[in-house]
C-alpha cells in the first residue's frame, strides 16, 4: 500500500506531480484561456463584492492560507487576513455579511476549523470550503467550496495536501483576478501556462533527493535550525520548519528572512544550520543581503535556489536547485526539497515519520 516507499509521506511526496495535476485537472484549460471551478462560480458575486476575505485554518492548512494572502491580494487585490482558526473562534472577531471566509482543511474534520466556520456562518458571512476528504464534516458545513484532489494521506505530516491546496487557491485568485479584471489578459494567460509546467517541474525538484539526503546527513544531529523566506516563500519558510518539528523533533523556526535583524540573528553561531529560500524573486538582492549577514556570523547556510543561481551559489554552505518558475508559483516546488529534507533527517534519527509521537492526523478535539 505505500507503493514500494518505505513511508507513506515519501510515497505522498512522490505523489505530488500527478495530484497537483488532478487537482487542477478539468478546471485550468490554458489553451482557452479558462478556469473553471463550479463552486466560486456559483457565488462570484460574493467574491467580488466582498469587502475582505478571511482565511482560517491551523498548521499546514494555515501556511497555505499565507501563501494565499499573498497571491490573492497580488492578483485580485482584494484584502485577505490569515487567521489561526483556534484563535479566531475564541477572540469575538468582527464578521459581516461582506466577509467571505475561506476554511481550508485537508481533513476536512479539525474541531477549531469547524469552531470557527459556525462562528463565520452565525455572523452571516459567506464560507467556502478547501478540503481534501470528500464529503467531511467541513465540506458539509461550508456553503460552497472546492476540493482539493490530493487523493488519501496517511502521513500525519501533512505534504500533497499542501500544495494542492495552493493550487486550488491559486485557481481561485487568477478566477477572480480575471472576472474583476485586476490581471491583464497577458499575465493571466502566462500563469495559466505556468500553472500546467508546475508537474513537471516538481517531478525535477524530487531529483534531487539523494544530494537532499546527503545534506540531511550532516545536519541529523543539529539541534536547531531556522528557515529564513521572504514574500510568497516566508509562509514556506513556516512550512518547512514545521515538518521538521513534527517529525525528527528538532527545534526548528520560520522566519521572513528580514526579522533576523530584530531578534533571531542572535541565536546564530557555526552550530546552527540556516535553510534559506533564495530562488529568484523581487526580493533577491535582499535575500542576498541577509545571507551575508548569517555568514558574517559564522551561520551555515543551506540555500534553496533557482537552476541558474551563480551568486547565492557561490556564498552558500550547501545548495539544493530548483526549476524556475513565476514568483507566487514557487511555494509549489520551494516546498519539495524542504519536505524532503526533513524526512530524511526523521529516517536517519529513527523516528516514526508516518506516525510522529503525539500527534494525530485528524485533530478533532480543541
Ligand atoms: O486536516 P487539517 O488540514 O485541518 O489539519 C490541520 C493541521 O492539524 C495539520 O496541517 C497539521 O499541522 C499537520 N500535522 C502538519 O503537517
Amino acid at each position: 500500500e505505500k507503493g514500494g516507499f518505505d513511508h507513506f509521506m515519501l510515497k505522498e511526496i512522490y505523489e505530488q506531480p500527478s495530484v497537483i495535476k488532478d487537482t487542477y485537472r478539468g478546471r485550468l484549460l490554458a489553451d482557452q484561456g479558462l478556469i473553471k471551478l463550479g463552486g466560486l462560480e456559483d457565488h462570484i458575486q460574493k467574491f467580488v463584492n466582498a469587502d475582505r476575505i478571511i482565511i482560517i485554518g491551523c498548521g499546514t492548512s494555515w501556511h497555505a492560507g499565507l501563501v494565499a494572502e499573498y497571491i490573492f491580494e497580488d492578483l485580485a487585490r482584494i484584502p485577505v487576513e490569515v487567521e489561526y482558526a483556534s484563535e479566531f473562534r475564541y477572540r469575538n472577531p468582527i464578521i459581516t455579511e461582506k466577509d467571505v471566509v475561506i476554511a481550508i482543511s485537508q481533513s476536512g474534520e479539525t474541531a477549531d476549523t469547524l469552531a470557527a466556520i459556525k462562528l463565520a456562518k452565525s455572523k452571516g458571512a459567506f464560507v467556502y470550503g478547501v478540503c481534501n476528504v470528500v464529503g467531511s464534516t467541513i465540506s458539509r458545513e461550508t456553503h460552497s467550496g472546492s476540493y482539493t484532489h490530493a487523493g488519501p494521506e496517511i502521513g500525519v505530516a501533512s505534504t500533497k495536501a499542501f500544495t494542492t491546496q495552493i493550487t486550488v487557491l491559486t485557481l481561485i485568485a487568477l478566477k477572480l483576478a480575471s472576472v474583476k479584471g485586476t490581471i491583464s489578459y497577458r499575465d493571466y494567460n502566462i500563469y495559466l501556462q505556468e500553472l500546467e509546467l508546475i508537474p513537471e517541474k516538481v517531478e525535477k525538484a524530487l531529483l534531487s533527493n539523494e544530494h537532499i539526503k546527503t545534506v540531511g546527513e550532516v545536519f541529523k544531529n543539529a539541534r536547531n535550525f531556522l528557515y529564513l523566506g521572504r514574500g510568497y516563500n516566508f509562509p514556506v519558510a513556516l512550512e518547512g520548519a514545521l515538518k521538521l518539528k513534527e517529525i525528527s523533533y528538532i527545534h526548528a523556526e520560520g522566519y521572513p528572512a528580514a526579522e533576523m535583524k530584530h531578534g533571531p540573528i542572535a541565536l546564530i553561531d557555526e552550530e546552527m544550520p540556516v535553510v534559506v529560500i533564495a530562488v529568484n524573486s523581487n526580493h533577491y538582492d535582499k535575500v542576498v543581503s541577509n545571507i551575508q549577514e548569517i555568514k558574517s556570523r559564522k551561520g551555515v547556510i543551506i540555500a534553496i535556489v533557482s537552476e541558474g543561481d551563480t551568486t547565492v551559489k557561490e556564498m552558500a554552505d550547501y545548495v539544493i536547485e530548483v526549476p524556475n518558475t513565476p514568483e507566487s508559483l514557487t511555494p509549489l516546488i520551494t516546498t519539495i526539497p524542504l519536505q524532503l529534507l526533513s524526512y530524511h533527517i526523521a529516517v536517519m534519527l529513527n523516528r516514526n515519520v508516518d506516525q510522529p509521537r503525539n500527534l494525530a492526523k485528524s485533530v478533532t478535539v480543541e
